[in-house]
């Protein structure tokens, strides 16, 4: 008799069609039922989970204790970030009452080569010189750049991404130096104090993720302590910068140029279409209006590469969960903040 093998149910929140893609091609076989949901999971929406064995997130949605405690109460087991920050979750709240795995790196370079897109843009004039010579104006006027041969770059946060991007800059002749609350043994970086990092810099690259800690590290006592004209770059999270200081900075001319991939108030505005009408955001429209700032949607990671790794990761995290009782891209509170979790990546956390 054919017994009929129930298939584990995903509901995926905040789906976007570059989302559906790398998915429906993960999933060709249908190993997994996955209902695809514009809405981004919230205290408003966690009810479209019922009946689903497990939630996949982003970056934007909110998984706060409410919805842990909505979630683990309707049967959801497991929540499968498809990134590798976990900011938006209460990860010690979560620990013993649901799962949480996430996706630690798909490709360090989508994220790294961004930042200097960015930082090139933004130096060469690129993004005003692509706007003139469409209007067949060939002017050069405003449009001189500097070298980056030679410059000063500071790396704040020298993992998978930071490393990357301290090739690339390697690569460009560029001199770094770096900041990292753990620094590597042995990596051939040159680690500095965050206070020297800020003085000698004469670019600033964000690498390391958000914790309650380094929330708006960079900020106006920050600012102003760094070389006059310095270029910030952030892809990391919006909340690393204070973005009202960072456009006071601008404005008092302290700051040359900002390049950012993240904005602090982004789950409101990033990802969806505004142009037809008038953003809320006075800081973000601001920022925008500068002719020294570049701003991208938390772009960084959008690449074919980067889709195909997020979407064969996020299944194998799932599939590894319900069906062998391992967990390897587990994250708990005690993992990430404690170093007591008997976390040895093949058994789960609790
Ligand atoms: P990683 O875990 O490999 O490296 C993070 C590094 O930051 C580690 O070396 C760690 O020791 C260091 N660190 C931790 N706390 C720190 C602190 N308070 N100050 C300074 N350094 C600290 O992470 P990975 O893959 O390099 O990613 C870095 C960040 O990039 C992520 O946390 C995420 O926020 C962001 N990201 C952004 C994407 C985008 O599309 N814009 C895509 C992927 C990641």
């Amino acid at each position: 008799m054919n017994k009929t093998v129930k298939k584990l149910r995903i509901a995926f929140f905040d789906a976007k069609d570059y989302d559906r893609n790398s998915f429906l091609e993960a999933n060709a076989s249908e190993e997994f039922e996955i209902t695809y949901l514009d809405a981004r999971l919230s205290t408003d929406t966690y009810k479209l989970a019922e009946g689903y064995d497990a939630v996949c997130v982003f970056v934007n949605d909110e998984v706060n204790a409410e919805v842990i405690d909505r979630l683990a109460a309707m049967g959801v087991r497991l929540i499968a970030l498809r990134c590798a920050g976990y900011n938006n979750v209460d990860i010690e709240y979560a620990y013993g009452k649901i799962h949480v795995v996430r996706v630690p790196a798909y490709s360090p370079y989508a994220v790294a080569e961004h930042a200097m897109a960015l930082l090139l843009t933004s130096i060469r004039r690129i993004h005003k010189a692509y706007i003139r010579t469409r209007d067949f104006n060939f002017s050069l006027n405003g449009l001189t750049g500097f070298d980056l041969h030679g410059k000063t770059v500071g790396v704040i946060g020298t993992g998978k991404i930071g490393r990357i991007f301290i090739d690339i800059c390697r690569g460009f002749g560029m001199h770094v130096i770096a900041y990292d609350k753990f620094p590597a043994a042995n990596s051939g970086i040159e680690y500095v104090g965050l206070d020297e990092l800020w003085e000698r810099s004469d670019i600033i690259s964000l690498h390391c993720p958000l914790t309650d800690e380094n929330r708006h590290m960079i900020g106006a006592d920050t600012i102003a302590r760094m070389k006059k004209g310095v270029v910030i770059i952030n892809t990391s999270r919006g909340a690393l910068i204070d973005s009202e200081a960072l456009l006071e900075g601008i404005k008092q001319r302290q700051v040359g140029a900002a390049c950012l991939d993240v904005y602090e108030e982004e789950a409101d505005v990033f990802f969806h279409d505004y142009s037809g009408h008038i953003v809320n955001d006075d800081t973000l429209a601001r920022l925008i209006s500068m002719p020294n700032v570049i701003v991208t949607s938390h772009q960084a990671f959008l690449t074919k590469e980067a889709l195909a790794n997020i979407a064969d990761t996020t299944l194998d995290n799932v599939r590894l969960f319900f069906e062998n009782d391992t967990c390897p891209n587990e994250i708990c509170y005690k993992c990430a903040n404690l170093s007591t979790c008997k976390q040895t990546h093949e058994k789960k956390c609790f």
